[in-house]
């Protein structure tokens, strides 16, 4: 049998955190691919790099720098991951999701996650934001869940539900403020792929018969663990680029870090919007 994540492992990254914070955080932040920008937003920031932490994993790409941030966002007492890893760098899916698994462990029960995505709705510019209403999780029906191996049951039960991975309350405040505040809001399918290559025409063209809107390579197995917990999540994707149905264009990690420059400061207001409801929990 493969070897997986232990309690040991996830409790040592737990209480490594829990003597360096102040305040337990009421909400957990994960931040994509060149929306890093938003941890700026937290206040009396305590920063801990991940490379400091026992256990956790580490990430290899530019523009995910890499470290926690704690304080308060908007009020709320908040953890804020600036970059996280991918299954594409080598790490398995367990680890992938260490650090919710950490999260839980720390007590924290609701989850933003955000991702940058390339748009598979050709209704869909670079630049735009898109609310998570459902995913499709291919790599897990290829296999590779991560909550593969023998189940924590302190944490979750084994075959948990998945009727509702994003919560329909997040959703419905994340609407009203980017109607609020005029912000065009997608509301779609996110489709994680394994990566590290972008698609080919013909994998897009499977990816919109098979429903999604949006594609990129994470959350969806960061979403699993958070709800294996019962944790409430918010799922945002920063529209980075038009993916290439027709082989017309070519795609980039740049174009991915540049595009977060425009989103960033929608994300901030809906976010936002999301979190100031979670004041005084
Ligand atoms: N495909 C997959 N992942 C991505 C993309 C894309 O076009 N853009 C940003 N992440």
């Amino acid at each position: 049998m493969d070897s997986f994540i232990t309690i040991r492992e996830i409790d040592s990254a737990a209480n490594f955190i829990t003597r360096q914070i102040v305040e337990k955080p009421v909400v957990a932040l994960v931040l994509g691919s060149g929306l890093g920008g938003l941890a700026e937003a937290v206040n009396d920031a305590r920063i801990i790099p991940f490379n400091q932490i026992p256990e956790w994993p580490v990430s290899t790409i530019q523009g995910h720098s890499g470290r926690l941030v704690f304080g308060r966002l908007f009020g709320v007492p908040s953890m804020v991951m600036q970059g996280r890893v991918h299954y594409y760098e080598g790490y398995s899916m367990d680890r992938v999701t260490f650090p919710i698994r950490v999260m839980q462990r720390m007590g924290v029960r609701n989850l933003v996650l955000t991702n940058a995505a390339g748009a598979i709705n050709p209704d869909y510019v670079p630049g735009d934001v898109m609310l998570l209403t459902d995913h499709l999780n291919l790599i897990g029906m290829g296999g590779q869940n991560p909550l593969r191996g023998p189940n924590l049951n302190e944490f979750g039960e084994r075959f948990p539900d998945m009727s509702q991975p994003y919560d329909s309350l997040f959703i419905a405040a994340a609407r009203q403020v980017a109607q609020k505040h005029h912000i065009k809001l997608h509301e779609g399918v996110y489709v994680c792929l394994a990566g590290p290559s972008f698609e080919s025409p013909a994998d897009l063209r499977f990816l919109k018969i098979i429903g999604a809107d949006a594609v990129g390579m994470s959350t969806v197995p960061e979403n699993i663990v958070a709800r294996h917990a019962k944790m409430r999540v918010l799922g945002l994707s920063g529209i980075s680029n038009k993916a290439n149905l027709d082989g017309s264009t070519v795609t980039t990690h740049e174009e991915v870090l540049e595009a977060g420059k425009v989103i960033v400061p929608k994300l901030t207001t809906i976010i936002r919007g999301v979190i100031e409801t979670l004041a005084g929990e």
